[in-house]
């Protein structure tokens, strides 16, 4: 029958045939031999980890769920710690244990270093910001410049007295509710501090109910993280790009004008006020702008892009963090008591927390690290892009996949920790396991050339606003819930909070 048709369209068929048999050869091996067998084979092979098979052209975009990181983390008991997936045309790597993020962060650190290009990275001032550059000279200098100017020991000290006033003022606050014996919306009161903080620092001043243009600040800082969280087809099917499926492009580009405005007016105020005002960052990057010490080129869209990621940076994972430590003493009585016991005997009741009373509240930060060991703030980290082919433990992983470090299910790994889900802070006696990135048992800041430049910032409002609000009040769950009935559902994004918002009663417990 071959030799009845045109020679090209023979091949055609003969290819066809081919590619056919392969890959249904392919698909009975898998199906009869199991997924485990598979691995075995991907292992001595080289192959692509071992993953599930998705649609033609969506890939497994359509089974990742509400909460992917719970979606992934089952897949991976099934398919191993390191996991091939596909979305859309994008290869994905999934990493989901210790050893595994070990090897893609620290072993080939370097090969994994780079960001992948999203749609709605490119609406931050076109991948200007650190967090979303490529690897390579801009984001070195640009890091450089964060962690010795911006978020260096001596900055972050000079904020202190910032900070004092700032969690006094909420203290305050939550007094008059105590003294009301009404429940304080402790997930709102939060945010706010997080966000005066942080706008005090970056910008100089307050901003959280400031209207600008179409919307207040926090609602606009609000949509933008839901943005950045969204799994955006048209990154994965590049070509659907032009329709706006889902129509974030339109609101991307909306969000970006009002900050763009936003930020236009806070670089010329700061301008015109320049020796009116106490120094803070927009100041130093002004001053870093017009000097020439610049190793790289650096000007006003540079600074917009700094501003608008340190606030995504800072704000939520930092208020994120927060809530669920206190949700997790208000579900765990016992933790809260030993906490307070803690803070009695090392602090006293007659005077508040000090940042320098930090270092000495052992049991306060085996509870910071054990809320960040089960609640990750970016539970998937950010994800990175290899740089280059690159074997990991005998896998095959091509250039330009995208490699997703799942922090949520590490912190669960049953072979690192022991009754995982339990909320057990004192697993941490007598262990050195840090939050810093040395310990990939732990990583709610990442880790290596990528990891988190704000960790020592964070960690700080982290530890210091938990340490005063246990330390200054009792608590209690409104309605005579009982503790065991508080909902902890997460919403997703970027960075994982609370679906509900976390109220309590407080009491008051200091003399004065
Ligand atoms: C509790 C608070 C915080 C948590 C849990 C946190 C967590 C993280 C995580 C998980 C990453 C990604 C690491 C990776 O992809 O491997 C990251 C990156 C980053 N964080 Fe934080 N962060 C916090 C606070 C801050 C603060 C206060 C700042 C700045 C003021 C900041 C600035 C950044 C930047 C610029 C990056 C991108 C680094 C890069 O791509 O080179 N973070 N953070």
């Amino acid at each position: 029958m071959l030799t009845m048709l045109s020679p090209w369209t023979a091949l055609m068929l003969v290819l066809m045939v081919g590619a056919w048999a392969a890959w249904t050869t392919v698909y009975l091996i898998r199906s009869i031999r199991g997924k485990e067998k598979w691995a075995t084979m991907a292992r001595t092979t080289d192959w692509l980890p071992p993953g599930p098979r998705g649609l033609p052209i969506l890939g497994s975009l359509l089974n990742l769920g509400d909460l992917p990181h719970r979606t992934l983390h089952k897949l991976a008991m099934e398919y191993g710690p390191i996991m091939h997936m596909q979305l859309g045309q994008v290869q994905n790597i999934i990493v989901s244990s210790p050893q595994a993020a070990q090897l893609f962060l620290k072993t080939h650190d370097l090969i994994f270093a780079s960001r992948p290009v999203t749609e709605v990275s490119q609406y931050i001032y076109n991948r200007k910001a650190v967090t979303f550059s490529q690897y390579g000279a801009y984001w070195r200098n640009l890091r450089k410049l964060y962690t010795i100017e911006l978020l260096s020991s001596l900055k972050i000290e000079s904020f202190k007295p910032m900070r004092r006033e700032e969690v006094g003022l909420l203290v305050q606050s939550l007094k008059d509710t105590a003294k009301a014996g009404i429940a304080a919306d402790l997930t709102a009161k939060v945010a706010a501090l997080s966000t005066d903080m942080t706008c005090r620092m970056l910008l100089g001043k307050k901003y959280i109910n400031e209207s600008f243009d179409e919307g207040v600040f926090k609602g606009v800082v609000e949509e933008f993280m839901h943005l950045l969280g969204v799994f955006n087809i048209s990154d994965y099917v590049p070509y659907t790009r032009v329709l706006d499926l889902q129509g974030l492009g339109r609101r991307m580009k909306e969000v970006h004008k009002v900050f763009d405005r936003f930020f236009e007016k806070i670089i010329d105020e700061h301008v015109q006020e320049r020796d009116a005002r106490q120094p803070d960052f927009v100041n130093f990057m002004l001053s870093f702008m017009e000097s020439n010490d610049c190793e790289f080129h650096f000007d006003r869209t540079n600074i917009k892009a700094i501003l608008m990621e340190i606030l995504v940076a800072a704000l939520d994972t930092t208020s994120i963090t927060i809530e669920w430590a206190l949700s997790e003493l208000l579900r765990n009585p016992r933790v809260l008591k030993k906490a307070h016991l803690e803070l009695e005997n090392i602090i006293g009741l007659d005077r508040e927390v000090e940042e320098s009373d930090l270092a000495n509240l052992e049991y306060l930060n085996m509870v910071v690290k054990e809320a960040m060991r089960l609640h990750p703030a970016a539970p998937l980290l950010i994800p990175h892009e290899a740089m280059e082919d690159c074997t990991v433990d005998r896998f095959h992983i091509p250039k330009k996949s995208h490699i997703i470090i799942n922090a949520w299910a590490i912190g669960r790994d049953p072979n690192s920790w022991s009754n995982p889900e339990e909320f057990y802070p004192e697993r941490f006696i007598g262990t050195h396991i840090d939050v810093r990135g040395q310990d990939f048992q732990l990583l709610p800041f990442g880790s290596g050339r990528r990891g988190c430049p704000g960790l020592q910032l964070g960690l700080t409002a982290v530890q210091f606003v938990l340490a005063q609000l246990v330390h200054c009040f009792d608590w209690e769950l409104p309605n005579g819930m009982s503790p065991t009935d508080l909902d902890m559902t997460e919403k997703c994004g970027i960075v994982t909070a609370r679906i509900n918002h976390l109220w309590a009663i407080p009491a008051y417990r200091l003399k004065h």
